[in-house]
C-alpha cells in the first residue's frame, strides 16, 4: 500500500459561520479560525477541511456562491485568507477547501449574463429549456422542495437547478464552463491549498434529454435522481479534471457523492482510473431514514457493520475509504448513534474509538471532539436552514401538526450541526460579544471546550490520545480489517493487523450490559490496554468481558 499524508492524516471540518468570530457581528470568520489554531493543534488534528469561505448571498450559506475568487465579506478579505494558509502551513497543518461547482448562485456574473438573453455568450454556462405547456421542462423536484425548475420572465424559459432557485446547475456540457472552473482550480492551489471537498461531485453529469423521473402517488415533483447521479460523462469530467489540474499538485481530493455503492465507488477512486483520492458515500447517514431524511426508522447494528465491512471489502488494495459520522449537513453524532444524556460522554468517546479505527481517513466535524449534541429550537422562527425552512412550509401546507414537524426538525435538521461551537460558559458561549446569527444551544454551560480541556477525562482528551495513536500505529491506517462476532447486535468488534502487529477493538454499542468472548481461534501470548473509556483493571483478562454502557477498549495483542 503507497503511503500518502491524506492517508495518514485526521481531518477536521469548519464550518466558518458558527466556528468562531473574532469582531463581534454575530458571524463566525476568517480571523476568528487563526485564533483557534492553536487549539486543533493541541488536539492534533493535521488537515483542515474549510466549508464555503466564497463571496455568496448566503441563500445556502456559501453553497451558492457569486464569485470564486474573492473572500465572503463577512468572513474577511483575501489577506486574511492568505494569512490563514500561511498560519495553518506554519503549524504543519494542511488546507482543503470546499469546491461547490455543480451550480453557482444566480447572483454570480455568469448567471446574470446568462439570463440576460437567449444569444447571450453566457446563455449556454446553465441549463435552460422551454416549458411545456406552461409547465416545467420535465417533473425533477428540487432536494430543497418544490420544481427543480425556475421560469425566468426576461427569457420566458425555465432553468434547472437541483438545489435552490438560486442555485442554477452549471452546463458542464459546455466545454468553456469546465475550462473555467479548472482555471479557478489552479489558481487556488497556486496559493498553496492542499485539496478539494467536491460537494456533490457526482451530479454534474445528466442524461441526455432530461427524461421525466418516476414519481411516487401523491407526489408532484420527481424525487428520482437516477438521471442526474452518477451520470453518462462524469468520469470523462473527472478524468479530464484530474489530468488538466489535480495530477499537477501533491493534494487531496475527497468527493460528496450521493447514491454510491462500493462497486461505483471504485470508479471514481480506483488507484488506477486517475479521478479522486476518496469520497463521502451516504449508506451509513441512510441506516435510520425511511425514504426520506424526515421519516425514521429503527436500525440494527448488524446493518452498521455490513455497511463499514462491506466498503473495506470494496476499496481495499484499490481505493481508499472517508470515515464520518457527521458534518453540517446531518445531526450530531452523540445524539444520533450515541446517547446525548446519561452517556454522553461514554458514548461519544465510543464512536471516536470507531471513527480512528476503521480503515480510512477519519473526519471530525467541528465540535465533535467536546461531544456537542442535537438542539431543540421551540419555534421555526430560530431555524436557519433553507431546507428546514422550506420543508416546514410544505408540511404546513398539507397541513400536518405542528408538533410533528417540529419533533421531526429536532431531529434531523442540518441546524443542529450548525449552532455555535460552544467555547466557555459566558453568554453565547464565547462564540461571539454579538448576536449570534444561529442562537447557541442552550447546554452551553455544561459543554464547552474551556470545561473540556480542564478535565483530564474529557471527550477532546479522548479524541486526542487516539489522534496520537493513529500516527504512531502504522497498523491503523495500513492494517488490515477483520470483523469478528460478526452477529452479535451490541458489539462491535474487529482486528487490525500489519504483519506482526495486531489490534483488538472492542465496542458495546449501546445503554445495555453486554458480554464480549473473544472467539477461540484468536490466540495471543500477552496484550496491552491501548486506550479505554472506563477504568480497566490491570489484569483483567479479556477473553470474556463484560461490558459496561458503550464501553469501549483498544488492545495490542501479543504473541
Ligand atoms: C452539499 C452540501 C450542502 C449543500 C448542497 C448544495 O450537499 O454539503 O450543505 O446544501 O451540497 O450545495
Ligand atoms: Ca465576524
Amino acid at each position: 500500500m503507497e503511503r500518502k499524508w491524506w492517508k495518514e492524516g485526521v481531518v477536521y471540518q469548519i464550518y466558518p459561520r458558527s466556528f468562531y468570530d473574532s469582531n463581534g457581528d454575530g458571524i463566525g470568520d476568517l480571523q476568528g479560525i487563526i485564533r483557534k489554531l492553536d487549539y486543533l493543534k493541541k488536539l492534533g488534528v493535521n488537515i483542515i477541511w474549510l466549508s464555503p469561505v466564497y463571496s455568496s448571498p448566503n441563500d445556502d450559506n456559501g453553497y451558492d456562491i457569486s464569485n470564486y475568487r474573492q473572500i465572503m465579506a463577512e468572513f474577511g478579505t483575501m489577506q486574511d485568507m492568505e494569512r490563514l494558509i500561511a498560519e495553518m502551513h506554519k503549524r504543519g497543518m494542511k488546507i482543503i477547501m470546499d469546491l461547490v461547482v455543480n451550480h453557482t448562485s444566480d447572483e454570480h456574473p455568469w448567471f446574470i449574463e446568462s439570463r440576460s438573453s437567449r444569444d447571450n455568450p453566457y446563455r449556454d454556462y446553465y441549463i435552460w429549456r422551454k416549458g411545456k405547456d406552461d409547465q416545467p421542462p420535465n417533473n425533477w423536484g428540487s432536494r430543497f422542495g418544490g420544481s427543480a425548475w425556475e421560469y425566468d420572465q426576461t427569457t420566458g424559459e425555465y432553468y434547472l437547478h437541483l438545489f435552490s432557485r438560486k442555485q442554477p446547475d452549471l452546463n458542464w456540457e459546455n466545454p468553456r464552463v469546465r475550462e473555467e472552473v479548472y482555471d479557478m482550480m489552479r489558481w487556488w492551489l497556486d496559493k498553496g491549498i492542499d485539496g478539494f471537498r467536491m460537494d456533490v461531485i457526482n451530479m454534474i453529469s445528466k442524461v441526455k434529454g432530461l427524461p421525466d423521473g418516476r414519481i411516487k402517488k401523491g407526489e408532484k415533483y420527481s424525487k428520482d435522481d437516477s438521471y442526474y447521479i452518477n451520470g453518462p460523462r462524469v468520469h470523462e469530467y473527472l478524468q479530464e479534471m484530474n489530468k488538466r489540474v489535480l495530477s499537477h499538485y501533491d493534494i487531496m481530493t475527497v468527493g460528496e457523492t450521493p447514491g454510491v455503492t462500493p462497486e461505483i465507488a471504485r470508479k471514481y477512486v480506483d488507484f488506477d482510473r486517475n479521478e479522486l483520492n476518496m469520497l463521502f458515500h451516504f449508506e451509513l447517514m441512510e441506516i435510520d431514514r425511511q425514504s426520506t431524511k424526515w421519516k425514521p426508522r429503527k436500525w440494527r447494528l448488524t446493518e452498521l457493520k455490513e455497511i463499514f465491512t462491506k466498503w473495506y471489502e470494496g476499496l481495499k488494495e484499490k481505493g481508499w475509504n472517508s470515515l464520518y459520522m457527521s458534518n453540517h449537513d446531518q445531526p450530531r453524532m452523540v445524539s444520533r448513534f450515541g446517547d446525548d444524556r446519561k452517556y454522553r460522554v461514554e458514548s461519544a468517546k465510543m464512536l471516536a474509538t470507531l471513527l480512528h479505527t476503521l480503515p480510512g481517513t477519519p473526519y471530525i466535524y467541528q465540535g465533535e471532539e467536546i461531544g456537542m449534541t442535537n438542539v431543540a429550537f421551540e419555534t421555526i422562527a430560530d431555524y436557519r436552514d433553507i431546507e428546514t425552512l422550506n420543508w416546514y412550509r410544505e408540511k404546513k401546507k398539507e397541513g400536518v401538526p405542528e408538533e410533528k414537524i417540529m419533533a421531526a426538525i429536532h431531529r434531523t435538521s442540518r441546524d443542529n450541526a450548525r449552532t455555535p461551537v460552544q467555547w466557555d460558559d459566558s453568554p453565547n458561549a464565547g462564540f461571539t460579544g454579538g448576536v449570534p446569527w444561529i442562537k447557541v444551544n442552550p447546554n452551553y454551560k455544561e459543554i464547552n471546550v474551556s470545561r473540556a480541556l480542564k478535565d483530564p477525562d474529557s471527550i477532546f482528551y479522548y479524541y486526542r490520545k487516539l489522534i496520537k495513536l493513529r500516527k504512531e500505529n502504522p497498523v491503523i491506517v495500513y492494517g488490515d480489517y477483520k470483523l469478528i462476532l460478526a452477529e452479535d447486535e451490541n458489539i462491535y468488534a474487529y482486528l487490525r493487523r500489519l504483519e506482526n502487529d495486531s489490534l483488538l477493538v472492542i465496542l458495546n454499542f449501546f445503554t445495555r450490559p453486554a458480554r464480549f468472548h473473544l472467539p477461540e481461534d484468536i490466540e495471543y501470548g500477552d496484550k496491552e490496554l491501548l486506550i479505554s473509556n472506563y477504568p480497566v483493571e490491570k489484569n483483567e483478562g479479556i477473553r470474556e468481558i463484560p461490558l459496561r454502557p458503550y464501553e469501549a477498549r483498544i488492545y495490542r495483542l501479543k504473541k
